[in-house]
């Protein structure tokens, strides 16, 4: 009896080793965050049942290298998620086939007689339904393109990541935008300007020999979420990016995107002619200078033939352009774009120029340079234009271009990598801001005429449309530093292919593919992610402050910093903190770049009393004493809004510790780690920020609002170093 009871003991034991073995993923697939939202792990046994009779096999007709790459995709992903090999197979012969194609390379596409549908779709939407083949219940995903079909098939698997059924499938979905790119700040010795995340992925020494296994992850990770271009180098860019040996690299990864859909694009600098070419000068209409750009467009499509285009930051801080000839924006622009327009090649042309006269406001600076040459630009240049009018601050208005130059095609520049954010530090849902920004109504043609409606061109009628976000991706092993960071490129990519998806809807499928399908720790996590964008705001620039961070580095507050050499480099520039008040007067009786927006907006904005009051400080100067309209003065909600910030990385942290059973370890404590550094910075950010505006407010704190650890001149010492 005692040996008996032993052993069933000891079987005990051994079961319940192996549940948590079945539970524990082992050393052998650590959860390092590599697999972003593209891991196939087995679903629940009750989570198939009705998978699996829909996916027995996958028929995916023809050869090409896409082609291959769904086979691959599909056959990694169905395997994985149903626990079970599912078969490639030549045809159609069984329930559950599914279907992969274009009318091209599918016979049994081509059957269906879709023709006026995928036309409809063009060669990146697809469209996937259930239907019956003879007497066989099948799936088809089906696209005039292969990328399309390529998109199809990632929809479909992720239909069955995020557990929706898909027996019933009546699918037709495209691309609300064109291009829809991440922006790469690499430089050639590998560093990133503003990159947190490690180096560069692109490891040019090597290149074009061998070229690093993850750039094909990459490329992948791009597809799912239908990002189809990839600029390759620093818009403060380096003319060697043009020379043969560098072209050459860059072939090399075009040829591991191309499968992927993924088109490369590449910054140019401006002054190239003269430092590879020997001129004399890079004036935009000199002949030339048109003539070498036009070669050197001919020899990147010898070696590229789906390049996608140059990226231009032209008389820009401090970088070369068409005014250094006394030439307009348009002269520069257009002249490339000849060069590259019999290869169907675009320019994108950046407005983020803001070299003015002394005593200007920066904020304007864009509208006044750009607008005037609405109209001018040629067919295949794009004027891409960030989405606020000062730099990617936490919280900023729609930058007055949009709705501002209804001639010409204008690209949303938007920055996932946080410079201004907390770096890789602090958890930020950014899908919340880009939301923001792009239900933003322009009032361009009245009411409803929304930025998402100027930029995907239904405004206009614009014919090219395109979104850039500046990458937060490096060789960080789970790719964005934070693994909630993977976040931003997913959401980036999902509202870059429908500006109108809601935030909820992308944080949630993003977690169910990337953390968990467990429904509570899912509606845990998903109002952290949605509420993180507020707090972060809250604890960092509230009520529509701008730019305190320390000039050297953007990471922790300086709002006393008034030493660089240009007055927009400057905090206290943008906060115009005195005795009296806080904030910048953008209206009549200020800086007047209220004007530049249309007049239901100009209204709303310039009256203290109905300027929403995130933006209250963007546009005016107020007295400390100014009644909020919950009642409180100005400095005591300001104050509150400090303190909410900081309170709210506290719960969070409370939070993700309950989460410790629901999460696996090595996330678990990595993302811990993270939460502990934001909320130390959401302290410092509250402490600096309100011991300094508080020598001018001269007023206490109010009732709830912690009291600094620090003196002003101690937190002064502190905004050099980053920690
Ligand atoms: C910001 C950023 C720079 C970048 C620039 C740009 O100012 O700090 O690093 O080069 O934007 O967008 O061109």
């Amino acid at each position: 009896m005692i040996v008996e009871r032993k052993s069933g003991w000891r079987l005990l034991i051994i079961g319940m080793a192996f549940v948590v073995c079945l539970l524990t993923p082992g050393p052998a697939n650590a959860e390092d965050g590599y697999r972003l939202w593209l891991r196939y792990d087995p679903l629940r046994a009750s989570d198939i049942a009705g998978y699996k009779i829909r996916v027995t096999a996958l028929v995916i007709q023809g050869n090409s290298a896409t082609l291959a790459a769904i086979r691959r995709e599909l056959s990694d992903g169905c395997s994985g998620l149903l626990g079970t090999e599912v078969p490639n197979a030549a045809d159609a012969g069984k329930a559950g086939s599914v279907i992969v194609g274009t009318p091209e390379s599918s016979s049994i596409v081509a059957g269906l007689k879709w023709q006026t549908e995928l036309a409809r779709l063009g060669p990146e939407g697809f469209r996937i339904r259930s239907l019956k083949l003879g007497n066989h219940a099948v799936t088809v995903i089906a696209s005039n393109g292969e990328t399309g079909a390529l998109y199809g098939a990632f929809h479909f698997l992720r239909l069955m990541q995020t557990l929706q059924p898909i027996d019933k499938l009546d699918i037709a979905q495209k691309p609300r935008l064109q291009l829809r790119m991440l922006d790469h700040w690499d430089n050639l010795d590998g560093s990133v300007e503003r990159g947190y995340a490690g180096r560069s992925l692109w490891n040019w020494e090597a290149l074009p020999g061998t070229v690093d296994p993850r750039l094909r992850d990459y490329a992948r990770a791009n597809a799912s979420i239908g990002i189809n271009g990839s600029l390759l180098n620093n818009v403060n860019a380096s003319a060697q990016i043009l020379t043969p040996e560098y072209l050459r690299k860059v072939a090399a990864i075009a040829e591991v995107f191309r499968p992927l859909g993924v088109r490369v694009f590449l910054s140019a600098r401006f002054s190239a002619p003269m430092e590879l070419g020997g001129l004399k000068t890079a004036d935009p209409l000199d002949s030339a200078v048109a003539a070498w750009w036009k070669k050197k467009a001919d020899e990147i499509y010898h070696l590229i033939p789906d390049f996608g285009g140059f990226v231009v930051k032209a008389n820009s801080e401090g970088q070369p352009g068409p005014r250094t000839y006394n030439r307009s924006h348009v002269d520069g622009a257009n002249m490339m774009a000849a060069a590259l327009a019999p290869h169907h090649g675009v320019v994108i042309w950046r407005a983020f120029v803001y070299d003015m006269r002394p005593g200007y406001d920066r904020a304007g600076a864009a509208y006044e340079n750009l607008q005037p040459f609405d109209g001018k630009f040629a067919a295949n240049v794009l004027l891409q234009v960030k989405n606020g009018p000062v730099d990617f601050q936490p919280r900023e208005p729609f930058h007055p271009l949009f709705g501002g130059m209804p001639k010409t095609q204008l690209m949303p520049e938007l920055q996932i990598t946080q410079e201004y954010l907390g770096f890789s530090n602090h958890l930020v849902f950014l899908a919340s801001m880009w939301r923001e920004f792009f239900d933003s109504d322009t009032y361009a043609r009245g009411p409803g005429s929304t930025v998402a409606k100027v930029v995907d061109g239904t405004l206009e009628g614009q014919h090219l449309t395109g979104i850039a976000g500046v990458a937060n991706t490096g060789t960080d092993r789970n790719w964005t530093g934070h693994d909630f960071l993977q976040a931003n490129w997913y959401a980036f990519g999902r509202l870059a292919w429908n500006p109108d998806l809601a935030s909820p809807q992308i944080a949630g499928e993003w977690i169910k593919m990337t953390f968990t399908r467990d429904p509570q720790t899912i509606e845990t996590l998903s109002r952290i992610m949605i509420e993180s964008h507020e707090a972060v705001v809250d604890y960092m620039t509230p009520l529509g402050l701008h730019h305190l961070m320390w000039g050297g580095h953007h990471y922790g507050p300086a709002p006393w910093w008034n030493t660089f050499e240009r007055d927009d480099w400057n905090p206290v520039y943008y906060h115009k903190a005195d005795a009296r008040g806080l904030g910048f007067d953008r209206t009549e009786t200020g800086s007047n770049t209220l004007s530049q927006y249309h007049a239901p907006v100009r209204k709303e904005f310039a009256d203290e009393a109905t300027c929403p009051e995130k933006f209250l400080l963007w546009f005016h100067h107020v007295p400390w004493d100014y009644r909020m309209r919950s009642g409180h003065t100005l400095w005591d909600e300001l104050a509150q809004h400090y303190q909410r910030g900081v309170n709210w990385t506290r719960a969070t942290r409370r939070e993700w510790d309950a989460l410790a059973g629901a999460i696996d370890p090595e996330r678990h404590t990595a993302v811990a780690k993270k939460l502990a550094l934001q909320e130390r910075d959401a302290v410092w950010w509250r402490d600096a920020c309100l011991t300094y505006f508080q020598t001018f407010s001269q007023r206490p704190l109010p009732a709830g609002v912690e009291k600094a650890a620090k003196t002003l001149e101690e937190y002064k010492a502190k905004s050099l170093v980053r920690r």
